[in-house]
């Protein structure tokens, strides 16, 4: 087997191709990081933010103690998998999430993935003492996200003509007459008092 056997016409092409691709991802990722790098302003905009109370500090403490983050993502640090709770403080209260915290499935109204009862792999979150779970709850409800982020519950503040399009659109007469549009309630916190029960 000592001589090589030449390519074929197909493979050169095949080759040629991947490495077309191949130089251009190359290209893309080094473009992508010097201008990452050299910029002086983010490339994301931040729409989490957070200001925390001594009991949110504390929580926060307990939080990274419990290794939550092997699961979730907080003030960037975490999984990437999802399960991302900045911003989570602008959806719900502390008393929601403390609830969340301490009966999931009760909570939730239905099976949960990892929150629960063993073996579930989160079951030991239910089990932490009242006092831990009351201050991981208010430093989760002290991750806020700007109004009209993915992440926040809130409109941004002021009309959009996109969104005013897409509702004209979109939306079911029905609908209008069913629902009341949120970007007319008066923005206040915009955090869910209660839970939905
Ligand atoms: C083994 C993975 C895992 C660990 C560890 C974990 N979680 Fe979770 N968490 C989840 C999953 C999955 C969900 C979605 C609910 C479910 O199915 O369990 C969730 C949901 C949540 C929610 C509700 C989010 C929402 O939008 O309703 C909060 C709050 C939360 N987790 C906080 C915590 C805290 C605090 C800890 C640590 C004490 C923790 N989690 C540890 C996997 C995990």
């Amino acid at each position: 087997m000592s001589s090589k056997q030449p390519l074929k016409s197909g493979e050169k092409i095949l080759f040629i191709i991947f490495g077309v691709f191949f130089a251009l991802a190359m290209i893309g990722y080094i473009v992508l990081e010097t201008v990452r790098l050299t910029s002086d302003e983010p490339m994301y905009t931040q729409t989490t933010f957070f200001d925390f109370s001594e009991d949110g500090l504390k929580g926060s403490e307990i939080y990274r103690k419990a290794n939550c983050n092997a699961c979730h993502r907080a003030l960037r640090a975490g999984t990437s998998m999802g399960l991302s709770l900045d911003g989570l403080g602008s959806k719900y209260t502390a008393e929601r999430i403390e609830k969340f915290l301490r009966e999931p499935e009760k909570y939730y109204h239905g099976p949960t993935i990892d929150h629960g009862y063993p073996p579930k792999e989160a079951a030991y979150v239910s089990r932490m003492s009242d006092e831990e779970l009351r201050l991981m709850a208010i430093f989760i409800s002290e991750l806020k996200a700007d109004p009209g982020s993915s992440v926040a519950k809130t409109p941004p503040p002021g009309r959009s003509e996109f969104i005013d399009a897409m509702v004209g659109s979109f939306v079911p007469q029905e609908w209008k007459e069913k629902y009341k549009d949120i970007r007319d309630k008066p923005q206040e916190e915009g955090v869910q008092e209660k839970a939905d029960e």
